[in-house]
């Protein structure tokens, strides 16, 4: 069965190598992948659409990469604030979490999904407990992801059971039409000693795939790790094979100029999560020097229990103009460089380098379509700085993942969003009170 959309009237941010904005043009979906961009009518022929978007009023952009997050913790929004992160995750979080069963982090992750495509979001990472029900809830919403395992059963800190790893990975791995990615999670070198780090690293080497970590996010990860390990969280890693195979790192808040050496030498992708890190009071990732190392740096939103939403547009904003202020400097995280952390430097740092992140002929077909017709975008002048300072995630219109139109004019396709929501509100009546 083909499946062509042909999207008209199109003014695209391409998100290409150089940042190419096109205007009024055909873009051709064929099968998911992007068939042809092209402003001639007569690369129409033969084409015969299944369906046709008008995106006049519209900017046309390649769906977001929200590249660490915690999709099931939808249920402890606004739960416990204005907390340090070690007060907040083990004396409010954890305990939670404890009384969650595989169906509550079911529906709590498809209203992260629903949140997620919502804005704009067409491919996340995500780290959280009974990692099938999330892989379930991926699949049956049609979004992209890389979804990571831990080798220690839940609920203990301890007892490692790296089968279950293999398991995942021969179930779900490639699966979904290739839309899921598994990596092996390693949550931290806090909730992991040198053992579990050491099998986590063998694992994923056997597996040939990565690991999704948490990396020194505060000052006291760095103190309890040199004192457990006599070594920085960077440096236990690195020694411990965690380092060897591509890693989602999260956060990289607290780096000693070794520490950024190590991640420049090992390739490790660092996730920015500005809001998360501003709200519990981690501190400020030094992002321009990791940039300018050459380190290949994405943007996420960490869970909604620390932000207290997954909305990627509000992230881009926030990290433009965070860096600005601090350093005194506007010519940092100019728009079109957070654009492309938000989009490309995602899909490298997920495992989907060269099949999404930009809009390019052969590229899948993960596209959103803004909706301009609004006082605060009006007038447009630049598109990209419209995206990364004026719009917000509801102007998000139209959303199509892997060829899929997955939500069209605001209304979820795929994602039953007042079952959802009521599920959800139930669960957090049960545990959050
Ligand atoms: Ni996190």
């Amino acid at each position: 069965l083909t499946v062509k959309i042909l999207i008209k009237n199109a003014d695209i941010i391409t998100c290409n190598a150089s940042n190419d904005v096109i205007k009024n043009d055909f873009l051709g979906i064929k099968d998911g992948y992007i068939d042809f961009i092209d402003t001639r009518e007569e690369a129409l022929k033969g084409f015969d659409a299944d369906k046709i978007i008008d995106a006049r009023n519209k900017l046309v952009m390649p769906g977001l990469v929200n590249a660490h997050t915690h999709s099931g913790m939808t249920i402890l929004r606004n739960f416990a604030n204005d907390l340090a992160l070690e007060e907040w995750l083990f004396n409010n979080v954890f305990p939670v979490e404890a009384k969650l069963t595989p169906e509550d982090i079911y529906w709590g992750t498809l209203l992260g999904i629903a949140e997620m495509i919502k804005s704009g979001t067409t491919t996340f990472a995500d780290m959280y407990l009974h990692m099938e029900q999330v892989a379930k809830a991926v699949f049956e919403a049609g979004i992209r992801a890389n979804l990571c395992r831990s080798p220690l059963k839940d609920g203990d800190g301890s007892v490692e059971d790296s089968i279950r790893c293999f398991d995942y990975f021969r179930e779900w791995n490639n699966g979904a039409n290739g839309r899921i990615k598994v990596y092996i999670e390693v949550h931290s070198v806090y909730l992991f000693d040198e053992d579990t780090l050491r099998t986590s690293a063998k694992v994923a080497k056997e597996l040939n795939t990565g690991i999704h970590i948490h990396v020194q996010e505060t000052v006291k990860e760095c103190e309890d790790s040199i004192k457990k390990y006599g070594m920085s969280p960077a440096e236990i890693c690195c020694e411990t094979g965690i380092f060897d195979v591509p890693v989602i790192a999260a956060h990289c808040v607290h780096l000693s100029e070794r520490d950024m050496d190590i991640i420049k030498n090992k390739g490790v992708n660092v996730i920015h999560n500005p809001t998360s890190n501003l709200k519990l009071g981690s501190g400020i990732a030094k992002i321009n020097e990791m940039l300018d190392l050459g380190i290949n740096v994405a943007l996420g939103t960490d869970g909604a229990a620390s932000n207290n939403n997954l909305n990627m547009m509000e992230e881009m904003h926030i990290a433009s103009i965070l860096h600005k202020g601090v350093h005194r400097n506007p010519l940092l995280m100019d728009a079109p460089g957070v654009l492309k952390m938000a989009t490309l430097n995602g899909a490298k740092a997920l495992g989907f380098e060269g099949e999404i992140g930009a809009i390019e002929k052969g590229m899948k077909a993960d596209i959103i379509l803004i909706d301009t017709d609004k006082p605060h975008l009006c007038p447009i002048n630049d598109a990209v700085a419209a995206v990364v300072y004026s719009a917000q995630g509801s102007d998000v219109d139209t959303v199509i993942i892997d060829g899929v139109v997955v939500m069209e004019k605001g209304e979820l396709k795929t994602i039953d969003e007042e079952k959802v929501k009521f599920m959800v509100r139930e669960t957090a009546k049960k545990c959050c009170s």
